[in-house]
């Protein structure tokens, strides 16, 4: 590769407003501060950049405790943000996904790595073919989506996603008419994931559906200095996730033609083309189970049912336009076209919702980005939701409003870099660092609120009740109880 220039102009694009382009000659300009001392920052991370993009736009700066942090939003900001030229993603990675690695590694003696290595030292890109095994990050995360995310991986475990969940709202149709929404939430996603993706559902599982689920819980916290900073409990439960995951894979290997719809079925038999170990493909069922749809699908679901049961007129149109387009039958990649209000509001959920709130990295080179200097080696973040909260693009951004989704308006419907899927990250999934399990999350929420809908209604008991948001993402949380009602 040549030697580039130190500083990367990030082309504007048509959608910026003329006084932010970067004219050549022009000094670009140092960032405005959005906070000096950085406490809202950490107070409530979401509202913090909510209100900085609002108040500054898309480019600004906020010193956390002393510490520069520059946050990048909007289309321009985020493309300068996912470009590789000029950010680079800290490497290792999360912790979540380190303390099941060391869980592994105590098990098997070596270290084993998930998708994605978030640009970490032990995948660093390779160019060329693969010939000793190892692959760069995109060609293994490309493996990863293969076997879980295409429309055709989707589209075969669809039908036992909704098995997996319409069972468990039979089973807890029969019980009680009140629940708590996290539990509630927590039984459905894990329900409908583990039947399509184990071929069996949790609940047919011998660890026990509320084992399960409290193991996750409580094992998914997260902790520090790898396990050292872990109660013992959390230590159990972590170790206890990881042992599920394992007999499920053996148990699926053992009698892999009663389950041959299951997504676990195709992602082994891309995994098994690369002989890669068993740990390592424990970290990719880690990953698809544990942080993906536990960590991002029910928190996501868990804001979905509360704005539902906020906005009952909401939850009556989509009731209504399942009735008369989809009945009681199974909804598909179709349905999506055919129930494009039930769309607008899954979309809109994940806009005034997005459960990863920020993305973090370093840039490697100085940028300039609407003519504001972001100097080399600083702290950046992609501000995701205050790109889904940004004025220019969603009218009254802090209201719920599904028609924003519809036509006239159609505000940042479909677009990557501002829309509602950047709650999945920006960019591409095949090229770039976006969500690998954008579709299967997406579809996940879509069959979910489809089997809600079909089959009750639900209003909170206390209305006053809200979501926590904390520095990382609203939380739904057990305070929250739902009632059923006809
Ligand atoms: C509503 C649910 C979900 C949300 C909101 C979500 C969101 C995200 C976000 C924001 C990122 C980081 C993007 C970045 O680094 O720029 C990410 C990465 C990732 N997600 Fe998800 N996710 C969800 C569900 C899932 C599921 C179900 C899976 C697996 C089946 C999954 C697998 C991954 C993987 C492998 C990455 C790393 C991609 C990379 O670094 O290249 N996610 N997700």
């Amino acid at each position: 590769m040549g030697k580039r220039s130190s500083v990367i102009r990030c082309s504007a694009t048509p959608s910026s407003p003329p006084a932010s382009l970067n004219l050549e000659g022009s000094q670009p300009k140092d960032p405005p501060v959005a906070s000096w001392l950085g406490l809202g920052f950490l107070i409530n991370g979401s509202d913090f950049t909510r209100k900085a993009v609002q108040k500054h736009g898309h480019i600004w700066k906020a010193n956390v405790l002393g510490a520069a942090i520059y946050g990048l939003a909007g289309d321009t900001g985020l493309r300068a943000f996912y470009d590789e030229n000029n950010v680079k993603r800290f490497p290792g990675m999360s912790t979540n996904l380190e303390q099941a690695a060391w869980v592994l590694k105590d098990d098997s003696g070596d270290a084993h790595y998930a998708i994605p290595p978030l640009d970490g030292v032990n995948w660093q890109p390779q160019e060329g073919p693969i010939t000793d095994g190892k692959m760069n990050w995109k060609q293994r995360k490309a493996q990863f989506m293969a076997g879980i995310d295409t429309r055709d991986a989707v589209e075969t475990y669809i039908s036992a996603l909704d098995a997996g969940i319409s069972d468990t709202i039979a089973k807890l149709a029969a019980s009680d008419s009140e629940f708590a929404l996290w539990d509630t939430i927590n039984s459905l996603v894990l329900g409908g994931l583990s039947k399509a993706f184990f071929g069996y559902g949790i609940a047919d599982y011998e660890l026990g559906e509320a084992a399960m689920i409290s193991n996750i819980q409580t094992g998914y916290t997260v902790f520090d200095d790898k396990l050292g900073g872990a109660s013992q409990k959390q230590k159990d439960a972590f170790k206890a996730n990881v042992r599920y995951l394992r007999e499920a894979l053996a148990q699926y290997r053992a009698r892999p033609h009663k389950y041959p719809w299951a997504g676990l079925g195709r992602y082994l038999a891309a995994a098994e083309k690369l002989k890669m170990p068993d740990e390592d493909i424990l970290m990719d069922m880690h990953q698809m189970i544990c942080v993906g749809a536990y960590g991002g699908v029910t928190s996501a679901a868990g804001c979905m049912a509360y704005s539902l049961a906020k906005n009952p007129e909401v939850r009556a149109m989509v009731k209504s336009e399942i009735g008369a387009n989809l009945g009681t039958e199974t909804p598909t990649f179709a349905s999506l076209k055919q129930l494009p209000y039930t769309f607008a509001v899954l979309k809109e959920c994940l806009r005034r919702w997005p459960i990863v709130h920020i993305v973090r990295g370093f840039s490697i080179q100085d940028i300039v980005v609407e003519g504001k200097k972001i100097p080399k080696d600083a702290t950046v973040i992609a501000a995701l939701h205050g790109t889904m909260h940004d004025p220019t693009v969603y009218k009254d951004p802090e209201k719920f409003d599904p028609l924003r989704f519809m036509p006239p308006r159609n505000e940042g419907a479909d677009e990557v870099w501002t829309g509602y899927q950047v709650v999945f990250g920006a960019g591409e999934s095949s090229s770039q660092h976006a969500c690998a399990g954008k579709n299967t999350a997406m579809l996940m929420l879509f069959v979910l609120l489809v089997r809600l809908a079909q089959n009750w209604q639900w209003e909170l008991v206390s209305p006053w009740e809200h979501l926590v948001t904390n520095h990382f993402s609203p939380d739904p949380s057990n305070r929250l109880r739902m009632r059923r009602c006809r």
